[in-house]
């Protein structure tokens, strides 16, 4: 798959299975982040793999910081730490700010950009993968369970597996260039940008279904 193919038909997978990321696939998915564009090479982010029997000692602590808010119903509970088991395998994404003139949000931004690298690298392993919010992600026990210091916050995390044959993509309808997308001109006018998306680089990116899907039904 070309670099453009992968990152025009990426998409966030609806169920994960099993196969998950081998070790060394993790070592490359990794890799990938650390590539994210970097204003001062600050490295602004670290990840935390998550995978097998410690997916359960994820959940123990989303359980506890959900029950320590008190108010939850049982159900709302199981359903925040199931999340932690609901792929083979996730990897956390932190931002690690550093004490820097380049300011936070853009220390955050190449945190966020590590993410998308795991997302688009994981595709071209013919993996599947969905960044997902991180339940709560201000609690201590959740904090703890990634090793948070303070100042660290987390992006969220990337699920990782094989898209489930089963829980079909819903379609991602082609966003207008003219909506999002302008064009400044010498007058200093912004005009709309005119130009569509190339006919060849429409069609890949209108394909639903991407590699990393299981060939029979859901394993988990
Ligand atoms: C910061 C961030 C947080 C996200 N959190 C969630 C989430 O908690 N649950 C979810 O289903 N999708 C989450 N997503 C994924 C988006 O919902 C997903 O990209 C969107 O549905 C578009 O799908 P696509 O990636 O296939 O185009 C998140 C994406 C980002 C960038």
């Amino acid at each position: 798959m070309d670099a453009l193919a992968c990152l025009m038909t990426r998409r966030t997978a609806t169920r994960l299975v099993e196969p998950g990321p081998t070790t060394e696939q993790l070592a490359v998915l990794l890799g990938a982040a650390t590539t994210a564009p970097d204003h001062k090479m600050l490295r602004p982010w670290r990840f935390v793999v998550v995978r097998g029997d410690a997916r359960a000692t994820l959940a123990g602590a989303i359980a506890a910081a959900a029950q320590a808010v008190g108010t939850l119903p049982e159900p709302v509970v199981r359903k925040a730490a199931g999340k932690a088991t609901r792929s083979p395998a996730l990897i956390a994404v932190v931002a690690a700010r550093v004490e820097s003139k380049v300011p936070v949000a853009e220390q955050d931004a190449s945190a966020a950009a590590a993410a998308q690298n795991i997302c688009l690298a994981a595709h071209a392993l013919g993996l599947a993968s969905a960044w997902k919010s991180v339940p709560l992600p201000d609690s201590a026990q959740v904090r703890a369970a990634f090793g948070l210091a303070d100042g660290e916050e987390l992006v969220g995390w990337v699920e990782l597996g094989t898209q489930a044959q089963a829980a079909p993509l819903p379609p991602r309808p082609a966003v207008p260039l003219d909506r999002v997308a302008a064009e400044l001109a010498v007058d200093g006018t912004l005009r709309p940008v005119a130009a569509a998306v190339p006919d060849q680089v429409a069609t890949t990116a209108g394909a639903v279904q991407p590699v990393g899907s299981a060939r029979s039904g859901p394993v988990g």
